[in-house]
């Protein structure tokens, strides 16, 4: 019994504390200008193990902003593309301008074009910032294991 209590007790911290809107990786207020933060808005080398807490808070973020509404993880697709695999089928930079600005890319990118033939409605913009949108390509990592 007392067990179960304490494991319940653990769990329910433990989701409290993931439903945190603010993650920081340097103490104090998020500084982008900051070198430190420089670094962590860096695309991540192929096969560097993934930063778990930047996923976490990627996959929080993503379910936050309403990604999921468009973009189901896995299975099929929705108004938008599934995500999984997308670590694979793009590189950072093309995700960091889709996710930051979809009205620029389906004007001028021709992948961002050829999906939108395909979906036949332009994403709109989310007003997603840098930080986390790298955090959320971190929890792609995850996602494919990349
Ligand atoms: C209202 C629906 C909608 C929402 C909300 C939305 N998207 Fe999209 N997204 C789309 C559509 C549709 C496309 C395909 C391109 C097009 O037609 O504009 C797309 C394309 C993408 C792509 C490219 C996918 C690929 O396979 O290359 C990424 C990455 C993406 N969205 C990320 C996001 C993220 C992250 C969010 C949340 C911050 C988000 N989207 C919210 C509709 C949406």
């Amino acid at each position: 019994m007392l067990p179960w209590i304490v494991s319940t007790l653990v769990l329910a911290i433990a989701v409290g504390c993931g439903e945190q809107e603010d993650w920081s990786p340097l103490n104090g207020a998020w500084d982008p200008n900051d070198p430190r933060a420089q670094e962590i808005l860096q695309a991540p080398e192929p096969g560097s193990p993934i930063d778990r807490e930047m996923a976490a808070a990627g996959e929080r973020w993503y379910r936050v902003r309403g990604c999921l509404a468009c973009h189901p993880v896995e299975g099929r697709d929705a108004a938008g593309p599934a995500m999984a695999g997308i670590t694979q089928r793009r590189d950072y930079e093309w995700f960091r301008g889709m996710v930051m600005r979809p009205d620029s890319m389906l004007r001028e990118d021709p992948i961002a074009r050829e999906l939108l033939e395909i979906y036949r409605y332009p994403m709109p913009n989310q007003g997603v910032d840098e930080l986390r949108t790298r955090a959320m390509w971190e929890y792609f990592r995850k996602v494919d294991g990349t």
